[in-house]
């Protein structure tokens, strides 16, 4: 299977799992209720859950029970493009290709959708207890640690402040393992976890995410600069235009595509001793590093 079909029949599952745990979009109070189903019915790769899926998989156990994890790890990511799309944050109006959650339901109400997805994702993955030898609450501190001040927050904190400031390589690198990186090497954890992980394969699969999750926001960089928003479905040139500090600004693009091939290369090295049972996460770090949208 190639991993365009792939992608395709996993999609497939997980959106009809994501509709099936929101809120009705007529329970009260409905209009938020429906800011919400307007971000998670907008589309989107469903990365996140498809690599939660996928690392289940790659260590033989069912892929069943990864499919809850899978389904907060995209609520918890949605929330934060909601967030970072607000006037305060990155300023955006466009995102998967349709007025962001602000422009159409207002400010507040974004933010709440965002703070109501956030919390959701962790009431699901409650319900899931992780398998011995793991604590049962093991899947909940990872998303935990990886979503906090030490993970995605703390990343997108860096990345406000270092708005306008000569780029730097090593606050670089932790602005984009932290804001993308991390939630990232988590899906990857989660599902292998869910699934029964031993030791080996979850350190394989934690440093296949960690090279994956750096790759794909190279790749987001260079995106900004040469793609579309047809195609993209969200603004280009943005970046420039607020002077973030990326990949780009700092490497220029041809290092920086080379950077994402070398980790794409690292990442699939990383998967050697899971076997023929990772070939699909093999597919997905080369679609990471070549994808157009
Ligand atoms: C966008 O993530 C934000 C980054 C971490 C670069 P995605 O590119 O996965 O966005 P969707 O989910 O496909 O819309
Ligand atoms: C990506 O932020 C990380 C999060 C949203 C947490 P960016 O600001 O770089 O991503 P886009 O380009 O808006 O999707
Ligand atoms: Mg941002
Ligand atoms: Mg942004």
């Amino acid at each position: 299977m190639d991993v365009q079909t792939y992608l395709a029949v996993l999609r497939a599952e997980i959106e009809a799992a994501l509709d099936a745990y929101l809120p009705p979009a007529a329970a009260r109070p409905a209009r938020l209720h429906a800011a919400m189903r307007y971000s998670i019915e907008s589309g989107g790769k469903r990365l996140r859950p498809v690599l939660c899926l996928a690392s289940a998989e790659a260590v033989g156990g069912p892929c069943d029970r990864a499919m809850l994890p899978a389904v907060a790890l995209e609520y918890l990511h949605t929330y934060t493009l909601i967030h970072d799309d607000l006037p305060a944050m990155d300023n955006d109006d466009l995102r998967r290709g349709r007025p962001t959650v602000h422009k159409v339901f207002g400010e507040a109400s974004a933010i709440l959708a965002g703070d109501a997805l956030l919390t959701l994702a962790f009431e699901l993955l409650a319900r899931v207890a992780a398998p011995p030898p793991y604590p049962p609450g093991q899947l909940v501190a990872e998303l935990a640690a990886a979503a906090g001040s030490r993970g995605i927050v703390g990343g997108q904190f860096e990345d406000l402040a270092a708005e306008g400031r000569a780029p730097e390589a090593e606050l670089l690198a932790y602005i984009h393992s932290h804001k993308t990186g991390q939630l990232i090497r988590a899906a990857c954890r989660l599902g292998a976890i869910a699934a029964g992980a031993d030791a080996a394969q979850l350190a394989s699969l934690t440093a296949y995410g960690e090279h994956i999750g750096l790759a794909f926001q190279i790749a987001d960089d260079v995106l900004n600069v040469i793609s579309s928003p047809t195609e993209l479905g969200k603004a280009v040139g943005s970046d420039a235009a607020r002077k973030k500090m990326t990949y780009v600004a700092l490497y220029g693009l041809e290092a920086s595509r080379a950077k994402a091939r070398t980790l794409m290369t690292a990442a699939q090295a990383a998967l050697t001793e899971l076997g023929p049972r990772a070939k699909p996460l093999r597919g997905l770090a080369e679609y990471i590093v070549a994808r157009n949208s």
